[in-house]
């Protein structure tokens, strides 16, 4: 058998060169654990990018995936099938939203909002020069159209031009806002939480101005879900905490718990006045096997009380940080909510990450300073304890080398 360094060597060769992998090859994962080719167990904060919510190798997941594997994979959206009709509703009732349409990805999600916006400023005035507000600091994913809203220039600049008529704002500051809108403006578009961009939150006050101001000007209010949603904020979907419900709204990762899936959800106000018959389409989204996944998934978030859960492991994932931001000098803050935490280091977050993996702790980033912490939503205290322990050790020995 061929050992991890020979994989990783073959990988070189094969694949393209758009990521600079760590050197480890995962074999298999167990609950919050994930284990290499040669057996070394590594806890998992990490969680696949905030996806495996519900740890891996979960039975009751994986048997109703290998059921419809037997029963049908696949079929088109040109019939119906019972796993994504089952899907939309639970979907619907867990995010008050009332239209769904099931993607394969987040990126395609983004793609499908903003397609949605346009559809529905377009049936207005009959115009196509309309205008989006996006986010400094935001990440939307890779694809053109959400690669043109997402607010970092580094991950732009090479595949100009853009979708156009994209403006960005700041983040909390609604003055920014406003200083963007225009009379073309047809959606202001954000992350309820930003993710790669630095673990962000939307202030309340910032989600209402905005949420007020869009009811009265008639313009969509989209809100992508697809990292801060599923429970990892304590809430299903990280607006509900504040009651500020989006008009579009995005959602992937964690839906799927692994199986490439996505949405875009809207309300039935712009479902009624946007995409129709012949507008939009995807031939796998919402195919018999990813709709198992989600209901499989939304089943489990019930009966396990992930939320509940999300609500004791996060606030001890806070004071367990905020223990961290006093005692270390070269940790400025912590932000984020629930099971989404960021640590703003002074210094690069790089060297630690490596060798907090090389210890047997799967951590990552969050720009080039902040370390990301996004473990399964099943973590316990006992497992941000072990975390911790790691990661301090980590630290310490940064601390004596500086
Ligand atoms: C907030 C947000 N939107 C969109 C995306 C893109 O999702 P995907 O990688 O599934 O295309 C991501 C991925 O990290 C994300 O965090």
């Amino acid at each position: 058998m061929e050992t991890m360094k020979q994989y990783i060597q073959e990988a070189e060769q094969a694949l393209l060169h758009t990521y600079n992998r760590y050197q480890v090859v995962f074999d298999k994962g167990d609950g919050v654990y994930l284990y290499d080719m040669e057996g070394k167990k590594y806890l998992d904060f990490c969680a696949g990018i905030a996806v495996f919510a519900l740890g891996y190798n979960n039975q009751k997941y994986n048997n109703a995936l290998k059921e419809q594997i037997d029963k049908i994979i696949h079929t088109s959206n040109y019939y119906y099938n019972v796993p994504s009709i089952e899907a939309a509703k639970k979907l619907k009732e867990v995010s008050g939203m009332d239209r769904v349409f099931f993607t394969n990805s987040g990126a395609e999600a983004v793609e499908g909002a903003i397609k949605a916006a346009r559809k529905y400023a377009y049936l207005k005035d009959g115009s196509t020069d309309h205008e989006i507000i996006a986010m400094e600091h935001s990440f939307h994913g890779r694809t053109m159209g959400a690669l043109s809203v997402t607010g970092n220039p580094k991950y732009r600049e090479a595949f100009e031009p853009m979708i156009g008529n994209i403006r960005f704002a700041k983040i909390n500051d609604f003055e920014s806002v406003l200083s963007n809108v225009t009379d073309k403006t047809c959606a202001i578009l954000f992350e309820t939480l930003q993710g790669e961009g630095g673990i962000f939150p939307a202030e309340e006050s910032f989600l209402k101005q905005v949420k007020a101001f869009c009811e009265e000007k008639d313009i969509l209010l989209i809100l992508d879900e697809i990292q801060c949603g599923m429970g990892r904020t304590g809430y299903m979907y990280a607006w509900q905490k504040y009651g500020v419900k989006p008009d579009i709204m995005t959602t992937a990762k964690a839906l799927g718990c692994g199986v490439p899936v996505g949405a875009f959800l809207m309300t039935e106000k712009v479902g009624a006045n946007s995409l129709t018959s012949g507008d939009h389409g995807t031939t796998y989204g919402g195919n018999p096997l990813a709709a198992a996944a989600i209901n499989i998934v939304l089943d489990l978030f019930e009966e396990n009380h992930i939320i509940d859960n999300v609500k004791v492991a996060g606030s001890y994932l806070e004071e367990k940080l905020d223990g961290l931001v006093s005692e270390y000098d070269l940790i400025e803050t912590r932000r984020g909510l629930g099971l989404m935490q960021g640590l703003v280091l002074r210094r690069p977050a790089g060297d630690i990450i490596t060798k907090a993996l090389e210890k047997g702790l799967v951590l990552i980033n969050a720009g080039t300073n902040i370390i990301r912490f996004v473990p399964p939503l099943i973590i316990t205290k006992e497992n941000i304890d072990d975390m911790i322990v790691i990661l301090k050790s980590c630290l310490d020995e940064i601390t004596h080398q500086a």
